[in-house]
């Protein structure tokens, strides 16, 4: 195995992002978890089930099945898995896309990330159902892995690219996917055709310490580090009823209007971009 760069953390800002998810017991991310043990940080898509308001459980467990729907969509555009091949999670959460790839392709996966507490639990969660051999976490930093080079037939960033520098993350993960394989990338980004960054988009900055890019900057950083992207699919309407079931739960965080307001104006997208190694 390559050597680790250290130390993981570079910065104040990564220490920074590491002690807020170190420190997250965010009710919108454990109630849902613990549905049936998939803890997902990422947002939803499809319709809701209108018969839940009101039901303040029925609505956790709704919103819980429209994020796992959510990576259902991302794992649909990985391509051909097979089980000796091996995946990476970048900036793995509580490791619920992870546990699902692993389910679904019965392959390895190693998931980062940068905070500490995340990755004891995501490894809690393997032994709990017996994956440890084939689904890890490690407390690695995503723009410096460590891992073998052509290593990872796919990767895939399931909303984390917000907290890096995207060439960065594009260089290393070109030394890691070989010729043919899959990047598979769900994030929010801005718009460059309304301009720079809307009000809106800056709250969501601000909530979560992180810098939202512009799409332009996703399609640049790409085709610069070898990533020729074969699909491309706009989310946005698909993750708006997501965002009003929310702002209507008992785990509304205060975010959700922004995220409305940037979604409806058109400042901000949902999108997925699955690239190919060329
Ligand atoms: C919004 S959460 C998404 C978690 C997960 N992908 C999911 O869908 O549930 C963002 C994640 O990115 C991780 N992260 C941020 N910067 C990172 C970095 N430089 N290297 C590794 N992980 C990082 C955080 O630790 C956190 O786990």
């Amino acid at each position: 195995m390559a050597k680790i760069a250290e130390p993981v953390l570079r910065n104040d800002y990564q220490r920074s992002i590491a002690a807020y998810w170190n420190a997250e017991r965010d009710p919108v991310n454990i109630r849902l978890g613990e549905v049936d043990g998939l803890y997902h940080h990422h947002y939803g898509i499809g319709g809701y089930d209108a018969s839940v308001l009101g039901d303040d459980q029925a609505m956790i467990a709704e919103m819980h099945r429209l994020e796992t729907a959510q990576a259902e969509v991302l794992l649909d555009h990985l391509g051909d898995i097979r089980p000796g091949n091996s995946l990476m999670d970048a900036g793995s959460g509580r490791g619920g896309t992870s546990f699902m790839a692993n389910l679904r392709f019965g392959c390895e996966v190693d998931g980062v990330s940068i905070s500490e507490q995340q990755v004891g639990f995501a490894n809690e969660q393997a032994r709990q159902r017996g994956v440890s051999d084939k689904v890890r976490f490690h407390f690695r930093n995503m723009l410096d892995t460590g891992f073998e080079t052509g290593a990872k037939r796919a990767i895939w960033t399931n909303e984390t690219t917000m907290y890096v520098d995207l060439q960065q993350l594009y260089a290393e993960f070109a030394r890691l996917i070989p010729i043919g394989g899959r990047y598979v990338c769900i994030t929010g980004c801005y718009n460059d055709v309304t301009g720079g960054r809307s009000r809106a988009v800056s709250q969501i900055d601000q909530h979560y310490i992180c810098n939202i890019h512009p799409r332009s900057a996703y399609f640049k950083a790409l085709a610069d580090n070898g990533f020729v992207p074969i699909n491309v699919v706009d989310l946005t309407a698909a993750t708006i009823p997501y965002w009003e079931l929310r702002a209507q739960s008992s785990v509304a965080t205060g975010i959700e209007d922004p995220f409305l307001t940037a979604y409806k104006e058109g400042s901000f997208h949902y999108l997925l971009i699955a690239a190919d190694r060329i």
